[in-house]
This record gives C-alpha cells, structure tokens and sequence, in this order.
C-alpha cells in the first residue's frame, strides 16, 4: 500500500474483530514507527501506554464510555504528553549533534517552555497528533484499521494508566482488524472553504 492509498483507507472504525490478535512483532513494528514522529526541538515529549491485554482494555472501555472500540480492538495505545520533557536531561535529544548544539537546544527549550504552562501543553498536543496520524496509517500499510478516540473519563482513564502528574493524556488510538467498514464519510468540506492562497 502507498502512502496516498494509506491516507485514503483510513478510515475511524467503530467494530473491531475481537478474535484478532496482533503479534508481539507487529505491536514493536508501529512503536518503532510511532517514535520516527516529529517533535519540536526533537523533545520526544510523547509516552506511549499501550496495551493488548483483554482486562485493561475493558477498563479503559468502560473509561470510554462503554464504547466498544478499546475492548473489541487488538491493541490500545493511550498518547500522553510529559510536560516536562523540555528539561529532562535535554541534551540526549541532540546527542548525535556538537556539544554547542545540545546546549543551544537546551536553552530554547528552557526559554520556550520553563514558564508557560500553555507552551508546554500545546507541544504535547501537537507531538500526539502527529504520533497518532503516524500509528494510524503505518496501522493501515500492516493491513489493519484504527480509532483515534477522545470520548473517555479523562480522570477514570488516568488512573487506569496511572497517569504521573506531569503528564497529559491527550488521546487514544485503538488499533485492530475491521469487522465492519465505516460508515460513508461524514461529508468533507470544499478545499475552498479552507485553503487560502497566500493569506486568509
Ligand atoms: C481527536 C479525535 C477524537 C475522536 N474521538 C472519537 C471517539 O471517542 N469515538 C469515536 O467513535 N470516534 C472518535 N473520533 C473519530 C471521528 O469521529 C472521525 O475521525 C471523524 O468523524 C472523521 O471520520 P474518519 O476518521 O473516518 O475520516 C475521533 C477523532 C479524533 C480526531
């Protein structure tokens, strides 16, 4: 499958086949891409929690709001932000790079982030998102589907996860074999109504 035919097929599932099964190679396969998603700064903020295990994932079902989809699917990642990544030990992130680099990098990241708590949040949001469209459609070339999913308790899903303070869920994305195709898509908006050549 090509990257356009990926992007095409992905579609949010709703009915998972719970006979399926992912393989311990398979879950490996979408973590090692999963961490190929960029991130500002390199700062790798995203954690991962991820699970195939039958009674976690109708924990985190009934976290969802009984939905079906984290039960019914082989494999559950739940994408959190470390809001302190930033100031983690900051220059492995550029541990291939010239000393001058590594402290160049962390003094951005201190000034970016070291007093704004919005900063820090907005970063975890948009390093999930791109981990998540890279699960999704690496889901897609395995010959699988995905759900990415912000419908739960966000504190019941914390402490099924047992969240550390300083993280943020920011969302799940279930993964597994469709039982049954999506729905006809909702109805996109014209490229028009949101592309703007050159300025709004
Ligand atoms: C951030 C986010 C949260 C979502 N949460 C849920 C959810 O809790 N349950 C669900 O069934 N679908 C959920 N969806 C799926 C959307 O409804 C779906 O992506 C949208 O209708 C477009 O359909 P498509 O992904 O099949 O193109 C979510 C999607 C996104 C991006």
């Amino acid at each position: 499958m090509d990257t356009f035919d990926a992007i095409r097929s992905r579609r949010a599932i709703k009915k998972f086949d719970s006979s399926h099964r992912m393989s311990a190679d398979d879950v490996n396969l979408l973590m090692e891409l999963a961490v190929l998603s960029p991130t500002s700064y390199n700062q790798q903020n995203w954690r991962f929690v991820y699970t195939t295990d039958q009674t976690v994932k109708e924990k985190i079902s009934k976290a969802a709001r009984d939905q079906a989809q984290p039960k019914d699917g082989s494999l559950v990642i739940v994408l959190c932000g470390n809001l302190n990544a930033w100031k983690e030990d900051p220059l492995r992130y550029w541990r291939n790079n010239t000393a001058e680099k590594q402290e160049l990098v962390k003094n951005s990241l201190a000034r970016k982030y070291e007093n704004s708590p919005e900063n820090r949040r907005d970063e975890a949001m948009r390093s999930c998102g791109f981990a998540a469209q890279t699960i999704m459609l690496a889901a897609r070339q395995m010959g699988l589907d995905s759900c990415p999913m912000v419908g739960f308790e966000y504190d019941e899903l914390a402490e099924v996860i047992n969240l550390p303070e300083d993280h943020m869920i920011v969302m799940m994305v279930v993964v597994g074999k469709r039982a049954e195709d999506a729905a006809e898509r909702g109805g996109q908006l014209s490229l028009d109504e949101v592309f703007f050549e050159n300025s709004f």
